[in-house]
This record gives C-alpha cells, structure tokens and sequence, in this order.
C-alpha cells in the first residue's frame, strides 16, 4: 500500500503547508477547517477552488480572506474532452498558487487519473461513510438502506478510484432509530469537523508514513 504516494513535507506554523481547498456546495467543513486555521497550525488555506462560480463555499473562503475562484467546466469544449480540460484548469490554479496540498471538502466531481497521478499523496478526501462500505454519493441513504447501526466518516488519500486509496483515520457515529439521511448526515458533519482538521495536522507534520 502507499507506493507512488509523495506525501507533502512537514510544515511548521511559521511556514505552513499550503492548501487549497476544493468544494462543490456549502462548504460547512471548509468553514470548520477556516475556523480551526485562526490558530496558527502547520497547514494554512491559501486558495479555496469551486466547481462552479456561485458554491456557497466560495463565501466562506472571501469571509476568511482567502483567494477563491469558482472553475467551472468549459462548455464550449467538446463534451468528450471537457472532464480532463476542466482538470487542466484546476490544476493550473493550484500550480500558479504554488498549493501543496489538495483538499477536497465536498468536491463533488470525480476525478480522472490524469489529475490524480499529478497530486497522488497530497490529495485528500473526507467520505461521510466506513469506507470501504457505502462509497458513492448517496452514503447515508445507502447505509440507511442497509439498516446498520453504525456508520461515520473516513478520512483517506484519493487514488484513481472512486472513495478508495490509503485510509488516514476514521471515526464512528451510531445511526439513530428515527434518523432520517438529513439528521444522520448533519450529525455526522459535526465529526467530520473535528476528524478532518486533526488528521490534517497529523499529515502536515510528517506523522503519516504509508
Ligand atoms: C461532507 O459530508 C463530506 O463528507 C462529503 O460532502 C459533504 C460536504 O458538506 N464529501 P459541506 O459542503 O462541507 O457542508
């Protein structure tokens, strides 16, 4: 496990490892991690990125004063090619920002290898579920379904599949009786706003070996 992955180096919080943080939607736990950074930590957020121009997580990043930029897919290019050109995009903010470390918070896109072979260990997810159980987009629903009793999230490194690659942390929430996938899921952001900062912590200061 772990071959190929470079993992970023040790920052320290006079000079932190720069993050860019990738979002689809709201952006609760890019507001959580924002929160948390007003501490000087060995991670700092210095680009926060959109795959849109009007993601609600687009505010959170302006209220922090950190750059943010919405990219959203070029829909003037072929259908067939528009998928990796919006990575080349992407990637060229992240490169001209000089990030280090790729964050995604809710980024709801899934990515091609042509990206992920260029971030491989300084690419990050946090899944709302146990990985391996209950990848996809629908997790709570899923589990749910599944009527399990305990489900929670996984903080992980991103390979070219999909909520798979080496798993940092992971931690668990009990599933109600009257849950419903809106409760579970807020309920198990809350967690996921604590996990996600601390394993970064771990990651930025050279206490993650694969
Ligand atoms: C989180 O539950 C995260 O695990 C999943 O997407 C959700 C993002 O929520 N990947 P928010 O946009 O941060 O509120």
């Amino acid at each position: 496990m772990g071959e190929g992955f470079a993992l970023p180096r040790a920052g320290t919080t006079d000079d932190p490892v720069r993050l860019a943080v990738l979002v689809s939607g709201g952006g609760s736990g890019l507001a959580a991690l924002l929160r948390y950074q007003q501490t000087p930590r060995c991670h700092a957020t210095i680009l926060v990125v959109a795959d849109s121009t009007d993601a609600g997580g687009l505010e959170h990043g302006r209220d922090a004063g950190v750059r943010t930029v919405g990219v959203p897919l070029p829909m003037d290019i072929d259908k067939s090619e528009r998928r990796v050109a919006h990575e080349r995009l992407l990637h060229a903010e992240l490169v001209a920002a000089d990030v280090e470390l790729v964050v995604l918070s809710g980024y709801m896109r899934i990515l091609t290898p042509w990206f992920v072979s260029r971030w491989e260990g300084r690419l990050v997810n946090i899944h709302p579920s146990l990985l391996p159980d209950f990848p996809g987009a629908h997790a709570h629903r899923d589990a749910l379904a599944a009527g399990v009793s305990v489900t929670g999230c996984t903080v992980h490194l991103v390979d070219e599949s999909i909520d798979s690659g080496p798993i940092l942390a992971q931690r668990r929430v009990e599933v109600l009786p009257d849950d419903d996938e809106e409760a579970l899921q807020e309920r198990v952001k809350r967690v996921e706003h604590v996990l996600y900062p601390e394993v970064l912590d771990r990651l930025c200061s050279g206490q993650v070996s694969l």
